[in-house]
C-alpha cells in the first residue's frame, strides 16, 4: 500500500510543535507495518540541508505558485521523503509560516497551495514510473487543498484521501480571490464546497472533500463536535461523524527514552532512577536553580501561547513557592506570556528559571531534570509532552481536555489502590483550580513510596507508535474499499 503524507513540518529537519514530532514517527510504525510510506514536505533550506541519500528529481512544469518547481526523492534516518523545491516559495528565513520578524508570509495559499496541487499531481497519471500513492494521509491545514484537487480529477483517477486535524484553532483562512491563483474552480467556493464565511478555508476543503477524517485524540474527536471547540466547523464535523476517528497520537520512543537519551547527563529507567537525580541537580545548576534535591521541580515545556492555559500558571505558580517548590519554563510565543515568566524568573533567584527560544537539547534535559510537568491547556488536541513526562517519570499536571484526559490518570485512592494513577488531573479553567492541583502534586511529592509509585507506573506506560498505527492502517484499508 503506497501512501503519501502531507505535511509542513517533519521532525528533525523542521518543527516548531507535536505535528512535526507526528510526522516524523508515525510513517515509521507504519512502515514497520508493510505500508510504502512517503512524506511530502516543502523545501525549505533546513529540509534541504538535512536531506540525505537524495535520488532522482522531477521537475514539475504548471504547479501552482509558478516558477520553477521540483521533487527531489530522498532519505533522513528512516523516513523516505519527497520534498517541493520551490525556492521563490520556500527558500527564505522565518519558521514554516511567519518571516523573521514573526509575520505570516503574504504568500501563505501559494507556499501550500503548491504542496497541495504537488500532492495531487504526484497521484495523477502523468509521468508513468513514478511513485504515485494510492492514498494522501494530509496533516492540518496546510494539506488541505489536496483532496480537492484529487476531487477535480476524473473519476477514474481519483485516490483515497484521509485529513488529520491537528488542531482545529489553526484553518488556513484565505480571502475568496485566491481562488483563481490557486486554480480552483468558483463552483467550489459554497458551503458545500472550500467556502468559510465567504473566505477560502484550506481546512474545511480538506474536510469536505476527505473520505476520512481523523484527529489525535479520541476527546477531541468528540469536542470539536460542539459549539465549544468547533472553532465553526462543528456542524461539518458532526455531519461526517460517522467518518470521523479519534487516534491517540503515539510517541517515538527511540528519540525519547530515557535510557539511551544521548542529550542526558546519566541515564536512567524505572528500576533505577539514580540518574534522573543526577538529571536534576544538573538541571538545577544550568539554569541558575538552587541545587536542592529535595525541592519539588516543576517544568514547562511549551508554545507560550493562550490555548496552552499558561496564563493560569502565571497566577498560580505562587502556590509552588510557597511550599518550597521550583519553576523552570521553556518556550517562546506570546509576549505578555514571556514578559510574565521573565519577571517571575527576576523577582524569584534560584526559585524560578525561564529559557525563551527553541531548544530541543534543553527539552529533554527538563523532561529529565523535573519532577513533574504543567499542562494548563484550554484546548489540547492531544499534546506529546505529557507523554514524554510519563516516559521520563516526570508526572504530569494537566487540564482534563482532549489528549491529555486520554492519556494521564488521575491520582485518587481508587487508582492509587488499583496502582492505575500517573498524574494530577483539575477540571476548570482558572487559576485557582490548577493551584490546587498544584497543591495536591507537592503533597504527593512528599509522600515518596507514593510518589514513587505514581513515577513508576508512569514509566511502564506504553505510547509507542504500535497501536495507533495498527489504527491508521485499518482506516487506511477502509477508506481503499479492502
Ligand atoms: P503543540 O504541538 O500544540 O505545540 P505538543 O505537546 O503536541 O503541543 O508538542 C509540542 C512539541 O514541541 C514537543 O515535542 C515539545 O517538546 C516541543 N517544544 C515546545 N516548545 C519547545 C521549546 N521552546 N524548545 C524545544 N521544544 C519545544
Ligand atoms: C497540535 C496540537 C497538539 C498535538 C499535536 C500533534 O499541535 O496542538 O495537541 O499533540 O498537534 O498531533
Amino acid at each position: 500500500m503506497r501512501v503519501l503524507f502531507v505535511a509542513s513540518e517533519v521532525y528533525p529537519l523542521v518543527k516548531t510543535g507535536g505535528l512535526a514530532d507526528v510526522v516524523g514517527a508515525l510513517p515509521i510504525a507504519l512502515a514497520e507495518l508493510g505500508v510504502d510510506v512517503r512524506v511530502l514536505v516543502p523545501g525549505y533550506p533546513k529540509v534541504l540541508a538535512g536531506l540525505h541519500a537524495r535520488g532522482r528529481e522531477v521537475e514539475l512544469h504548471g504547479l501552482v505558485g509558478g516558477g520553477p518547481a521540483k521533487l527531489m526523492y530522498g532519505r533522513v534516518g528512516r523516513l523516505e521523503l519527497l520534498v517541493l523545491d520551490a525556492p521563490h516559495l520556500y527558500n527564505r528565513p522565518g519558521n514554516p509560516y511567519v518571516d523573521q520578524h514573526g509575520r505570516d508570509f503574504g504568500d501563505n495559499h501559494l507556499r501550500f497551495g503548491a504542496l497541495c496541487h504537488a500532492a495531487a499531481w504526484l497521484a495523477g497519471p502523468e509521468g508513468g514510473d513514478r511513485w504515485r500513492p494510492e492514498l494522501i494521509h494530509g496533516h492540518d491545514w496546510q494539506s488541505g487543498l489536496a483532496p480537492a484537487y484529487v476531487a477535480l480529477m476524473p473519476p477514474q483517477q481519483r485516490v483515497a484521501t484521509i485529513t488529520t486535524i491537528h488542531n482545529l484553532a489553526y484553518q488556513g483562512v484565505f480571502r475568496a480571490d485566491t481562488m483563481g491563483a490557486l486554480r480552483l474552480p468558483g463552483w467550489m467556493l459554497d458551503i458545500h464546497g472550500l467556502e468559510f464565511h465567504g473566505h477560502l478555508g484550506f481546512l474545511k476543503a480538506g474536510l469536505w472533500y476527505s473520505d476520512k477524517i481523523t484527529t489525535v485524540s479520541p476527546t477531541y474527536a468528540g469536542q470539536i463536535q460542539t459549539e465549544t471547540y468547533g472553532h465553526g466547523l462543528h456542524g461539518l464535523l458532526r455531519r461526517r461523524d460517522a467518518d470521523l476517528y479519534g487516534i491517540l497520537n503515539g510517541i517515538d520512543t527511540d528519540v525519547w527514552n530515557p535510557a539511551t537519551d544521548p542529550h542526558l547527563p546519566a541515564p536512567y529507567n524505572a528500576d533505577d532512577l539514580t540518574g534522573k537525580r543526577i538529571g536534576k541537580r544538573a538541571l538545577q545548576l544550568e539554569l541558575g536553580l538552587h541545587p536542592d534535591p529535595d525541592a519539588p521541580l516543576f517544568v514547562v515545556v511549551s508554545r507560550l501561547v493562550t490555548m496552552k492555559g499558561l496564563d493560569l500558571l502565571l497566577s498560580a505558580g505562587r502556590s509552588i513557592l510557597e511550599r518550597g517548590g521550583q519553576l523552570a519554563v521553556l518556550g517562546s510565543g506570546e509576549e505578555r506570556l514571556v514578559d510574565g515568566f521573565q519577571q517571575a524568573a527576576r523577582l524569584n533567584p534560584g526559585r524560578v528559571a525561564y529559557r525563551g527560544g527553541y531548544d530541543e537539547p534543553l527539552a529533554h534535559r527538563m523532561q529529565a531534570g523535573g519532577d513533574a510537568i504543567i499542562i494548563p491547556s484550554r484546548t489540547e488536541p492531544c499534546g506529546l509532552t505529557q507523554m514524554y513526562g510519563l516516559r521520563y517519570g516526570t508526572v504530569p499536571v494537566v487540564r482534563r481536555t482532549g489528549g491529555l484526559a486520554d492519556s494521564v490518570v488521575d491520582t485518587t485512592p481508587d487508582t492509587l489502590s488499583a496502582g492505575l494513577a500517573t498524574g494530577v488531573l483539575f477540571n476548570d479553567i482558572d487559576a485557582s483550580a490548577l493551584a490546587w492541583a498544584l497543591g495536591r502534586t507537592i503533597a504527593l511529592y512528599h509522600n515518596r513510596p507514593v510518589w514513587q509509585q505514581i513515577v513508576r507506573r508512569g514509566m511502564q506506560e506504553d505510547f509507542s507508535w504500535r497501536r495507533s498505527a495498527a489504527r491508521y492502517l485499518d482506516l487506511y484499508r477502509r477508506a481503499l474499499g479492502y
